[in-house]
């Protein structure tokens, strides 16, 4: 009978870059990822082809399928900049899978979690619409993110990339105005993921940021010392409580990824304005706010080397 439940799955470069290159990319490309804002379209055609985050056919923006999914190029370029081809990829928060599409496309051994039954279900169709990528595997596994350290071996993670739940800041009805003019299935719609007690999503966000550190605690002594992980947030408004409050997420997500022993490497800002449909007016004439859907955070940590 089997008593572990660790994976069998590779973690080794096979590619043949230099052993002291951090990835696979050549130094012009390099030079490019240095700009810390990274659009969603630039009018400089000598840059696009590296930071435009266009929606392909493989996304799904479907908010009845799941409610907050990133593009399949936003996953290439933080694989393609934090591990070489072989390498193993984490994600703890998995979605629908777009990080393991991503990971199958650049040849890397991925593992993602989720508790949702039905974005398991998803994923193993979405991944059979991707051509096998030789000498790597990608692994959608149904069970808690504080769970990992059941399956995966110490010191094998490269990178672990990730969206998070944003505590319970979705777990509320949709008024966004901006959706309401037009037809609109979710206006008034929670697009919580689940009300399931293990989802982080349906924490206070005190209690969240204590959760992420518990979680990032176990995921740091699997990684390689010097191996990234990315968190992919927002900041968020919420109008619980009366006037309204800035949830500053990605502080509470720093502060738990230092508790848990990670370090910050660099912010970068994902710029989403051209993907942003339509702006209604939020808090004029007297209560300035901005939109958070407009930008989010891209906070990459690493280990620190032993
Ligand atoms: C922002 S979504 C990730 C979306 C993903 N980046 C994609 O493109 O599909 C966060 C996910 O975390 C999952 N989740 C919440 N709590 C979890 C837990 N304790 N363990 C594993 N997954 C969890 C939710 O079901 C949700 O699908």
């Amino acid at each position: 009978m089997r008593t572990s439940k660790k994976l069998a799955i590779g973690h080794q470069k096979t590619c043949g870059c230099p052993a002291n290159h951090l990835n696979c990319l050549t130094a012009k490309d390099w030079i490019k990822s240095q700009i810390g804002v990274w659009r969603t379209e630039l009018d400089d055609k000598e840059f696009q082809r590296v930071f435009e985050f266009f929606y392909e056919s493989r996304d799904v923006r479907d908010k009845q399928i799941h409610p907050a999914v990133f593009p399949v190029n936003l996953a290439k370029k933080i694989i393609g900049l934090f591990t070489h081809e072989g390498e193993l990829v984490v994600d703890p928060f998995l979605g629908i899978g777009t990080s393991l599409v991503a990971a199958r496309d650049l040849r890397r051994n991925a593992v993602g979690f989720d508790i949702n039954q039905r974005y398991l279900d998803f994923i193993r169709g979405r991944l059979q619409q991707v051509p096998p990528s030789e000498g790597s595997e990608q692994l959608p596994i149904l069970d808690d993110a504080r769970s990992i350290d059941q399956y995966i071996e110490p010191g094998t993670i490269k990178l672990a990339f990730t969206s998070p739940p944003y505590a319970n800041l979705l777990n509320r009805p949709r008024l966004n105005k901006s959706r309401r003019v037009r037809e609109n299935e979710q206006y008034l719609k929670v697009e919580q993921y689940s009300q399931d007690p293990r989802d982080l999503g349906t924490l206070e966000v005190e209690e969240y940021a204590g959760e992420m550190k518990e979680i990032y605690r176990k995921i740091l002594p699997l990684m390689k010392p010097k191996g990234h992980s990315v968190i992919n947030v927002p900041d968020v408004w919420t109008n619980k409580v009366p006037g309204g409050r800035r949830v500053p997420v990605h502080i509470y997500v720093y502060h738990a990824m230092v508790e848990a022993g990670f370090e910050l490497r660099n912010t970068m800002i994902w710029d989403r304005n051209n993907i942003v449909n339509r702006i209604g007016i939020f808090g004029w004439p007297s209560n300035f706010i901005t939109m958070g859907t407009t930008f989010e955070y891209l906070l990459d940590f690493w280990r620190p080397p032993d």
